[in-house]
Parts: structure tokens; sequence; C-alpha cells
């Protein structure tokens, strides 16, 4: 039976992504830029989200394809309404993938690739679906069309990208693994088909401030004062930690996130009572705590 940080350690790396899942990613990517350079003017694409930026957990799924498009589309689409160029790509992208694959979101596109998960999460290391984002470049920011408030909106994922790394580094590179495990605990369907925090970069931005005072040394700690802050502070406001977009908890009403908050406070719960487990001495009942509280990722014996 492996020790509790044994088994964090492996959850923690089967949530990482592995060369065979980039190599897919690589792959979709090449076939949906080819498609869509094929149907307007691009002036770069690039992944990005967090999947970039090794926040994105399993399965993998809703990659972020960022579509820089040339100065040329302008006209033609910036100084319209941002459904105008969801629905230009949208179409675009049924022309190849058919539109039960094809899904108009708020900012982006959603291609689904058919992929089945199976019960342990795994999904032959293959990529569910990618998030197609039109954008245009602003200096060297960027704006986005958001349906939702039917406005373009300002974002920039490389200061994202550098706040993670920070974060990351100032508790000593487990970061990313926390915020993984967390997002992953997010997506569990023992939560029915509404996750607990959305959008799940709500998670990741409230991690900035959440995970604070440096990496104590053990994991099972560490989540449960994780899950236990992001109760206490779930109903706050949390803004667009870049400062440019629209505040990143706008994605839920007072109702969901007073859901959110009796979820999340039920999650320390019982992180507290595996804990108590562990000191009991009992290991083997600590690691199906652990298991009840993530899934089926997290290692059982
Ligand atoms: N409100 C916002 N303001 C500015 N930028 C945002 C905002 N929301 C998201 N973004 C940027 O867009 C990216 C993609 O958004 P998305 O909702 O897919 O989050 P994500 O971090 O990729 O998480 P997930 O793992 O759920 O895909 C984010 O990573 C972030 O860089
Ligand atoms: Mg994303």
């Amino acid at each position: 039976m492996p020790t509790l940080d044994e088994a964090f350690r492996k959850f923690k790396s089967r949530l990482e992504l592995n060369e065979r899942e980039q190599k897919n990613a690589i792959n979709r990517h090449t076939e949906v830029r080819e498609h869509v350079r094929s149907r307007f003017a691009i002036s770069r694409d690039f992944l990005t989200g967090s999947y970039a930026r090794h926040t994105k957990t399993k399965p993998l799924k809703d990659i972020d394809i960022f579509f820089v498009l040339a100065e040329s589309e302008r006209k033609k689409y910036r100084d319209k309404a941002p459904s105008e160029v969801l629905d230009d790509f949208h179409s675009a992208l049924v022309d190849k993938y058919g539109k039960d694959a094809v899904r108009k979101q708020g900012r982006s596109v959603n291609v689904d690739f058919g992929v089945v998960v199976d019960s342990d999460d795994n999904t032959d290391y293959r990529v569910l679906s990618v998030d197609v984002v039109p954008a245009f470049a602003d200096g060297t920011n960027y704006e986005i069309p958001n349906t939702d408030t039917g406005k373009w909106m300002k974002t920039n994922p490389e200061i994202h990208a550098q706040q993670a790394k920070d974060a990351h580094q100032a508790y000593s590179n487990e970061w990313k693994g926390l915020v993984r495990m967390v997002k992953y605990w997010n997506n569990n369907a023992k939560h029915g088909k509404d996750k607990p925090v959305k959008p799940s970069f709500l998670i990741e931005v409230m991690a900035m401030q959440c995970l604070h005072g440096g990496w104590q040394g053990r994991f099972d700690y560490e989540i449960q004062g994780f899950f236990s802050s992001l109760a206490d502070h779930i109903e706050h406001d949390w803004p667009d930690p870049a400062g440019m977009g629209s505040p990143v908890s706008d994605g839920m009403d007072a109702r969901r996130k007073a859901r959110a908050k009796v979820l999340l406070q039920g999650a320390s719960r019982e992180a507290s009572n595996a804990i108590h487990l562990s000191r009991k001495g009992q290991n083997g009942e600590a690691l199906k705590a652990w298991r009840q509280i993530f899934g089926t990722k997290f290692p059982s014996s």
C-alpha cells in the first residue's frame, strides 16, 4: 500500500499532461489551424488557457486555441457585435466537423472529437475537445468576443501565465499540482451536471490568494486548507487578475455561489476526516477517504 504522500504524488502525476497527450493536442491544433486559416485571415494562432499554463486537469478537454485575426478582418468583425465573429467561426467549423460536434459558447466555439472517457477517466491519451477563440491584437493585449456581455473583452494570457508561474515558484513548485487536484474535484460527476465552481478558472484565480504562506510539506493539510479557504472566499468578487477582463466571479449568481460554498465546506470537512484517519494510523482508510473526495484518479492502493 502506498503512503499518503506517495498516493498524492501519483495522483498529481496522473493529472499532468504526458507526452502522448501533448502530441495529440498538437495534432488537433494543427488540423483546426489549417481549416480556420483556409477560411479567415489569421496572423497568429497558439495554444493557451490552462493547457498552456499546466493547470488543466483530466480528462483532457476544452484546450483553448487562440486565433489572432489579421487587421484586414477588423472592419468585418471587430466593429460588429461579438456574436458575428463567433457565428462565422461556428459555421466554418461545422463545415468540417459537423453540427453535432460544434457548439457556440460565450467566448469561443467548442469542437468535440467524440472521444470516449472510460470509468477511470482515461481517454487513451486523446484530447476530447478544443475551444476555438477568435481574437484581435490590442497592443500587447488582446480583445476577444464575449456574447455573455455583448461586448469585446480585453484579456492577456501572457500575464495569467506569468502570474501562475510566480505563484508556483513561491509555493515550492507545488501550486499548479494543487490547482489541478481541486479542478479535478470540481469536475467530479458526483456534483451533478453543474460544477460547484464556474468557471474553473476561478479556482486558479482564487488560488493566487487562497494558497499563501508557502508549501508546508503535506498534501493533505494543504488541500484541506485550500478547500476551506475557497469556501470562505467564494462569495466575494474576484476580478481578472490581469486587471482587464470582466470579473471572473461573474460566472455564478448568488444562488450558485451559495451552493459552491456548501460543497467546498463539505469537501473541507471530508478532508479533515481523512486527516484524522491518518492521525489514527489508518492509512488504508485514509486513502479510501481521499479517493472518495477526489474520484477515480486518486490511487486506492
Ligand atoms: N474574465 C476574464 N478576464 C480576462 N481573461 C479571462 C477571463 N476569463 C478567462 N480568461 C482567460 O481566458 C483563458 C481561457 O478561459 P477558460 O475559461 O477556458 O479558463 P482556463 O484557465 O483555460 O480553464 P479550464 O481548465 O476550465 O479550461 C483563461 O485561462 C484566461 O487566460
Ligand atoms: Mg480553457
